[in-house]
């Protein structure tokens, strides 16, 4: 598997700050060229605050955190306290960041790096609200060709929506802006809750992420502690799931997955159904196919890398 560069573009939160984890401990597969916070799971000054305490647990402070989007395109913004915790990493306890926030604005890092970039040699990983790429996006749309994949956190397709019935968070927070890079032509690959739903931290897995021993495992083991507990009581799971860090072990491991390439569309006009993402799982309108969409994972191979890497840092 050719290293991949990419540039993380996230809303920590929990899940978030162990995408960032795995992205960081995995040096041969993955250059993170840099991290792009928007708000999100929480507010802007949280989000990007807490990838900054990410970084510096991870030993990893000369990695450049960039602020954007403090708000979606079009929408007020809406958060997830009530799942995260008011800090966002809540079950974290990390110490307020000492390594600078990036002066320049988050957009301006992703225009500024695709354009200095070879055609399609750069990843994007958007794991909160694309507010940021769909804005780096219409203000330079020569950063399209420069861009390999977008490879992302988001959506549900057979599965109901966590936000509302029809809606996943982080389309559903900015669906506009959602709707803007799908439709950029750039390679879209999407991890929705048809997959992260399948990515349990059961009791032996966090257990596991505790054995670790270490301010990493510990910190991950408090955080998905603080996690599980809202969708283990509304689905009965036996553990929460494990959204964002599912998008980087997609790029470490691509077969650890399985979907289908079809044809998807996202509901920007109906209040009712706002951020819906609507795939044609069976091709019934024969729409040429416009992304590629994992419903399933070995999750025992996704965790068993999870954690082989978090014992690395
Ligand atoms: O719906 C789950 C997604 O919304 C995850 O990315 C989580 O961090 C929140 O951003
Ligand atoms: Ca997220």
């Amino acid at each position: 598997m050719t290293k991949k560069s990419i540039i993380l573009d996230c809303d920590p939160g929990q899940d978030d700050a162990v995408a960032i984890l795995l992205a960081l401990a995995s040096k041969d597969d993955i250059d993170v060229l840099g991290i792009t916070t928007v708000a999100g799971n929480v507010p802007l000054n949280l989000t990007e605050s807490n990838a900054r305490r990410i970084c510096e647990l991870a030993g990893r402070s000369d990695i450049k955190v960039f602020a954007g989007a403090s708000q979606p395109l079009m929408r007020k913004l809406v958060t997830a306290e009530w799942i995260h915790g008011k800090t966002g990493i809540d079950g974290a306890d990390l110490p307020d960041p000492s390594m600078a926030l990036q002066e320049a604005h988050a957009v301006s890092f992703i225009v500024e790096t695709c354009l200095a970039a070879e055609d399609s040699s750069i990843t994007i990983c958007p794991i909160g609200p694309m507010t940021n790429v769909a804005l780096a996006m219409m203000q330079s749309p020569q950063i399209i060709p420069k861009i390999r994949e977008i490879v992302c956190m988001g959506g549900a397709v057979k599965e109901l929506g966590n936000t509302t019935p029809a809606a996943e968070f982080n389309i559903y927070v900015d669906p506009q802006a959602a709707k803007v890079v799908l439709e950029s032509g750039v390679p879209f690959t999407m991890m929705p809750l048809d997959v992260t739903h399948k990515a349990l931290v059961t009791p032996a897995r966090l257990q596991n992420f505790k054995d670790l021993n270490s301010p990493v495992g510990n910190a991950c083991g408090g955080m998905l502690d603080f996690f599980n507990r809202f969708d283990m009581t509304r689905y009965g799971f036996d553990g929460g799931p494990l959204h964002d860090p599912c998008v980087i072990a997609y790029l470490i491991d691509p077969e650890i997955f399985s979907g289908r390439k079809v044809h998807l569309d996202i509901e920007v006009t109906s209040e009712l159904t706002m951020g819906q993402t609507v795939a044609d799982w069976w091709d019934v309108e024969e729409k040429t196919p416009n992304a590629y969409i994992c419903d399933d994972l070995d999750s025992d191979r996704f965790f068993k890398l999870l954690t082989s890497r978090l014992a690395l840092l």
